[in-house]
């Protein structure tokens, strides 16, 4: 344990100085400006592919003097830490799960509750509408400007020892979850033990059988090589949690108003551009994971849902009045 945090600290000065020494190159000379940008997620990811489209339409906007400089593959550390160092303004950019801004903004919360959503077309007209900007712009208290959100599709559950068909099968499995309280307490609220571990530590934790599952959307599960350890994946589809594209404060000051404009567009354009690409990406998985012989299983999702009552009782009082309003779009 203690060696681990020793590796954590010096993993942590490492990316800071190499991001102090980055920082300082980001407005050169020449007036070229690259923001550093981090993603837990791997190469070719929609999100990633997302902020490269993102980077080739500022560039193609500002005749190649702004892009941004994509680090994937949690290399600037796991998603935590990218928050911090771009509220800090080491680092300029970063996507990042919103479940893991619920500490500097509570009442993101609400978008992790179970069944929150009817369908995809009610979420984004919440995510773009009122709402949604309501909650971007609540990351302005932390030295962040919310961009925009990207597709994340729905969240399932995945392990190494049953189909789970109803919450009952869920009883007794130690399950992977984001490090994030509500997502703690609605794993245990199942009758499972819900085990916090970082995104980028989850394979190994399944290849040690330190947990017998995780719940995840399915290019995640494929792309992060977690079918290889936990071959069952149930469509409970019990959460969509949005990822989110933030800029540090810091860098946003620094740039001339006609830029940020553009970059504010940009982002805007991309999400649409990384949905479709989303769409496809999950199509392909599916595929993928089928001939690689993981077992699929659809669930009785009404069960899911009444067995939610009591804990949305429980967690949703303090958000009636957001989630009256989710409720009224259609
Ligand atoms: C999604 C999301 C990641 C997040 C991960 C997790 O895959 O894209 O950014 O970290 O969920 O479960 O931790």
């Amino acid at each position: 344990m203690k060696r681990l945090i020793v590796r954590k600290i010096i993993l942590l000065f490492f990316i800071l100085s190499l991001l102090l020494v980055l920082s300082e190159l980001s407005i050169r000379a020449d007036n070229k400006i690259v923001l550093h940008c981090a993603d837990v997620q791997s190469s070719g990811y929609p999100t990633v592919e997302g902020l490269l489209y993102m980077s080739r339409l500022i560039a193609e906007q500002t005749e190649g003097r702004i892009k941004i400089a994509v680090y994937p593959n949690g290399a600037l550390g796991p998603e935590d830490s990218i928050i911090d160092m771009v509220r800090h303004g080491v680092l300029d950019m970063g996507r990042v799960s919103l479940s893991q801004f619920v500490k500097i903004n509570p009442n993101l919360e609400v978008l992790l509750l179970p069944y929150v959503f009817k369908d995809d077309s009610q979420k984004w007209k919440v995510l773009e509408g009122p709402i949604g900007n309501n909650l971007l712009e609540g990351l302005s208290k932390s030295n962040l400007m919310g961009l925009c959100f990207y597709e994340a599709g729905y969240r399932s559950f995945y392990n190494s020892k049953r189909p789970i068909f109803a919450p009952e099968d869920l009883q007794g499995l130690k399950i992977r979850v984001q490090p994030s309280p509500i997502m703690i307490e609605m794993i245990d609220f199942l009758g499972a033990s819900a085990v916090p571990i970082d995104f980028n530590e989850v394979y190994p934790a399944l290849r040690a059988k330190a947990v017998d599952g995780a719940e995840n959307n399915l290019p995640s599960f494929l792309s992060m090589g977690h079918y290889k350890a936990a071959r069952y994946f149930s469509f409970d589809r019990h959460s969509s949690i949005p990822e989110i594209v933030f800029i540090s404060k810091k860098t946003w000051n620094r740039l001339a108003p006609s830029d940020q404009e553009i970059i504010k567009r940009c982002a805007k354009e991309s999400v649409l551009y990384q949905r479709k690409l989303w769409a496809q990406y999950e199509n392909a998985s599916y595929l993928k994971l089928q001939h690689e012989g993981c077992k699929f299983n659809e669930v009785d999702i009404e069960a899911f849902k009444q067995r939610f009552k009591p804990f949305y009782r429980m967690y949703a009082s303090k958000y009636m009045s957001i989630i009256d309003q989710i409720n009224q779009i259609n």
